[in-house]
């Protein structure tokens, strides 16, 4: 095993790829360490604000940056990131990190941006991914699957011999972005500690020099050293968490029914980290991704997560997802998924912004601006009438965070005292605030508000410090000063009093305040007294506070010039405070005026309109020539085998799963040959699909039907699926004595389960054909045929054995011009609908496109969109809710002619709903 290690990294040295692509030599290398409180980089306090971000859920290496730059103008300072094995690796030995698989490149890119990595290369990474990540053609590998048994063992080390000296480049200690490596995923049922501590000795000889961690579910001290002495425990153990369930359809009347969410601490000398903290979820029940993000909308954010915060101390955490993506291909593992997987997350599928973002923003701004939260102990809070309270106080600095939560749907009225005050305080229901005491704000000395701090910056010679509230609350803030400074309200209403060496200012939360302090011997202070929206309407990206743009992207100040790069989604005023007289946007110099406030004041023009072109003039193709009994299938591969090592015993012989000949995504096709004896009257057959899928079934070139195909019926009994039955019967005098009659079957392979009880039977499944059996007749002899290649560019996930995948018909090169022209009504089977459209969009300028299927969704048919040859989705009532399907740059061409490909599979004949492209979003400016 070792030599085996040993020679493949050596041929990958001699290939030059363990020096490529890594951060330049002269990027400063970093120290990491940590203690019980947090993470430390060169000795630094860090509060680790993650967001989970999965690169092979946006095929656009040129978008990644967008998400990137979106998640770090929120104040988030890391992404997490799952690294798909699947994805890398279309069969035993073959590993491809070019184009969209490019990891160097998505590093690079988070170095670049400014963001930590968290990285998480499994070997197993559950992520509701086809088999949890792990390839297809691991089911035919013996050994247990997440276990030290050796072929599995062997499997592994060939994955992680190819990911982590990637890793192992972009680390912190190395000057790159990678942070923390996370060993496996929520290995919690049928453990196996000297797998777990080989995955972390594997790292250590590969160059991992970063802290180990890993994300713990269930139970939350397993893989803790105060779990068990023995091997397996990790360095700084991370907790999973989703408070809120997967249940989307009950938004709006769940409220947290898996407990607090509170993490807890698993050992004494690591910070609490919350590793998965739930920010959306799978839409199990298809009621659709938005009321997933109600699910975990900003009222939960704000209970849950400030909750965590200031009870469990977190230092270090990640919400899951930051941006969800596609299930483009037959990426998705089938049962909890359809194709979007936007996981009503913060920032969407098309890469648009939510309210939620917003929230998120105002915790992450608020969270940078606090550097003590990073190293703080559990101290005594003071009781507030029908509010819930807590508190942290930091022994260094003295500086407080209070916690308040109201548990009640209603408001709450009540009193707070307060380190020697006393302050009205109002609080929403199922809302929470994080207020803080003794604080340094720039050059002044926050002694306590029941405001919550939202940011603060230091443009020129003044300080600037933003605070808010619910809207209508009142709101109070004490400053200490010497003697009493020179106040002067700018705007709003705020009554401001001087005793004892505090202001005191009391106002009610409302529009935005501004409050210049000044005097005193203090540099002066601009506060602005805001609600939840006109705070989070501020961006302070890279020290500049900017207010009218929808995103700042960065902020540099050189000369005198700010020069900011940002989108607009609208036209309008921009406001920015920074130690500048000039202003440019996107390289453009804007005219301003100083306003009162002393900020740069301008214009900002929004996109520009977009027209689509409608689709028309549809050409179309029947294919399935496979169903006739004359198909050439000699080269075909003969399906003889006896046994196989899924836990599911076949019901017929031979084994006909698919994966045992090597067929692992999307379509497959099975040519089975008997002798007739003209009594046959029922064809039986049995296929597992997955969820979603179905079969399609012809006897002699005649359509007998089709059925659903079997899944994992219940994840207790996952060795006895249901088979997925369909009986069929035969025509009378369709098969003749004594000669070869021909049963072709397409069966959809939706995608493998996952393996999250580590128990290898749900995982180990077999697709295709289980059971097929003509009674009367003795044997059938079969071929299988499924994906033809692998597609360089698209990777071995995009393409199933469909005649015209096979064919190239998904392709834009492909030339279709002996095609007729047709509409959308197609027969039962396979046909093919193709149309070209052109797209110009506006240049400096992101407009996100996508593919709608207006109205109800028809049933009897399902749709695979090929979009210049990527299968960006299935559309579907047996599939899911989906009617939106995003085309994003790269294989949308957005300056060029671009060629859609619908496969068709019917059940019977239809009429394909006419789908039309829209915008998703726009905004000038763009990454
Ligand atoms: C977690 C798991 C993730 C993902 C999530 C649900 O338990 O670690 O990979 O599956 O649940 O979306």
């Amino acid at each position: 095993m070792k030599l085996r290690r040993v020679l493949l990294a050596l041929v990958l040295a001699v290939a030059g790829l363990t020096v490529l692509g890594g951060p330049s030599a002269a990027a400063p290398r970093h120290r990491v360490t940590y203690d019980k409180y947090s993470l430390m980089v060169d000795g630094q306090r860090l509060l680790l604000q993650s967001a989970e971000f999965h690169y092979f859920r946006l095929p656009s290496p040129g978008l990644w940056r967008d998400i990137l730059e979106k998640e770090k103008a929120a104040g988030f300072n890391a992404i997490s990131v799952y690294f798909s094995w699947a994805f890398h690796s279309p069969a035993p030995g073959e590993y491809d990190f070019t184009g969209v698989r490019d990891v160097d490149r998505l590093l690079r890119t988070a170095e670049e941006v400014g963001l930590y990595v968290v990285a998480r290369p499994g070997p197993y990474i559950n992520a509701e991914t086809s088999g949890g990540g792990f390839p297809a053609w691991l089911k035919t590998v013996p050994g247990r699957a997440r276990s030290s048994d050796a072929g599995y063992t062997a499997a592994y080390h060939e994955w992680l011999a190819h990911i982590n000296p990637i890793l192992a480049r972009h680390q912190v200690t190395r000057g790159g972005s990678v942070l923390l490596y996370n060993v496996e995923n929520e290995y919690a049922v049928n453990t196996d500690p000297a797998y777990m501590q080989d995955l972390q000795d594997t790292a250590r000889a590969d160059g991992i020099d970063v802290p180990i961690t890993t994300n713990n579910c269930c139970d939350a001290e397993s893989w803790s050293s105060t779990w068990g002495s023995g091997p397996g425990a990790v360095q700084i153990p991370g907790v999973d968490d989703y408070p809120q369930s997967f249940e989307c359809q009950d938004a709006g009347t769940t409220w947290g029914p898996w407990g607090a969410g509170v993490t807890e601490k698993v050992r004494d000398d690591a910070p609490v980290f919350a590793a998965e903290y739930q920010a959306g979820a799978i839409d199990l029940n298809n009621a659709g991704y938005e009321a997933c993000r109600k699910l975990t909308g900003v009222s939960y954010t704000k209970f849950f997560q400030k909750g965590n915060m200031v009870l469990s101390g977190a230092t270090a955490f990640s919400y899951y997802m930051g941006f969800g993506g596609t299930n483009w291909g037959w990426l998705g593992q089938p049962n909890d998924v359809y194709t979007s997987y936007d996981y009503g997350a913060a920032i969407t599928e098309a890469r648009q912004l939510t309210a939620k973002y917003a929230e998120y923003k105002r915790q992450g701004y608020f969270l940078r601006a606090v550097p003590p939260l990073t190293k703080t102990d559990t101290s005594a809070a003071p009781a507030v009438a029908g509010l819930e309270t807590a508190a942290r106080t930091n022994p260094d600095t003295g500086t407080q965070f209070l916690l308040l939560r109201n548990a009640a749907t209603t408001e709450t009225t009540s009193t707070l005292d307060w380190n020697g005050h006393t302050f009205p305080v109002t609080l929403p229901g199922h809302d929470a605030k994080v207020l803080v005491s003794n604080l340094d704000l720039g050059g002044q000395r926050l002694v306590a508000s029941t405001s919550e701090l939202y940011t603060t910056a230091q443009p020129g010679d003044r300080d600037v410090a933003i605070l808010y509230g619910a809207d209508g609350t009142p709101g109070a803030t004490v400053l200490r000063y010497a003697s009493p400074p020179k106040i002067k309200v700018l705007t709003g209403t705020v009554s401001a009093s001087y005793a004892g060496g505090e202001l005191r200012l009391d106002y009610t939360h409302h529009g935005l305040a501004r409050v210049l302090i000044s005097g005193a011997g203090h540099r002066p202070l601009l506060l602005m007294l805001g609600t939840d929206d006109t705070a989070a309407s501020f961006w302070n990206v890279d020290g500049v506070l900017v207010r009218g743009t929808s995103l700042v992207r960065s902020a540099s100040q050189v000369h005198g010039t700010v020069a900011l790069r940002a989108d607009t989604a609208k036209a309008g005023p921009v406001e920015v405070f920074a130690n500048a007289r000039k202003l440019t946007v996107n390289g453009m110099p804007v005219p301003t005026r100083t306003g009162r406030s002393s900020s740069l004041e301008g214009t900002l023009p929004g996109p520009r309109g977009v027209e689509l072109p409608a689709l028309a003039g549809w050409k179309q193709r029947a294919e399935a020539p496979e169903a006739r009994p004359a198909f050439d299938d000699s080269r075909w591969t003969v399906a003889d085998k006896t046994t196989s090592l899924s836990t599911f015993a076949p019901i017929t012989q031979p084994v006909l799963f698919s994966d045992e000949y090597g067929y692992h995504a999307g379509s497959v096709w099975y040519r089975g040959r008997f002798t007739g004896t003209g009594a046959e009257t029922t064809v039986k057959l049995n296929a597992i699909t997955g969820k979603r899928g179905d079969y399609l079934v012809w006897l002699n070139g005649r359509y007998l039907g089709s059925a659903a195909g079997g899944v994992q019926a219940d994840s207790d009994a996952p060795v006895n699926p249901d088979p997925g039955p369909g009986e069929f019967a035969v025509p009378a005098g369709l098969v003749q004595p004594g000669r070869t009659a021909v049963l072709s079957v397409l069966v959809q392979n939706m995608g493998n389960n996952d393996d999250w009880t580590a128990e290898d039977s749900r995982f180990r499944q077999p697709r295709g054909l289980v059971g097929a059996s003509v009674p009367g007749v003795a044997e059938i002899s079969w071929k299988i045929q499924g994906q033809a290649r692998v597609d360089p560019v698209r990777g071995g996930l995009n393409n199933g054995g469909l005649y015209g995948e096979r064919s190239g018909w998904s392709l834009p090169g492909y030339d279709d011009r002996s095609w007729p022209r047709a509409g959308l009504s197609v027969g039962a089977g396979v046909t093919w609908l193709r149309t070209g459209f052109p797209v110009d969009l506006p240049k400096n300028q992101d407009t996100s496109v996508a593919l709608r299927f207006d109205g109800e969704i028809p049933s009897g048919y399902r749709v695979l969109i090929y979009l210049n040859g990527w299968n960006l989705g299935q559309y579907g009532a047996a599939i899911g809710p989906q009617t939106d399907f995003v085309l994003p740059a790269g294989p949308l061409r957005q300056h060029g002619r671009n060629t859609l490909a619908l496969a068709v599979i019917a059940e019977r004949p239809s009429t394909v709903t006419t789908p039309r492209l829209i915008v998703a979003g726009s905004q000038r400016g763009g990454a």
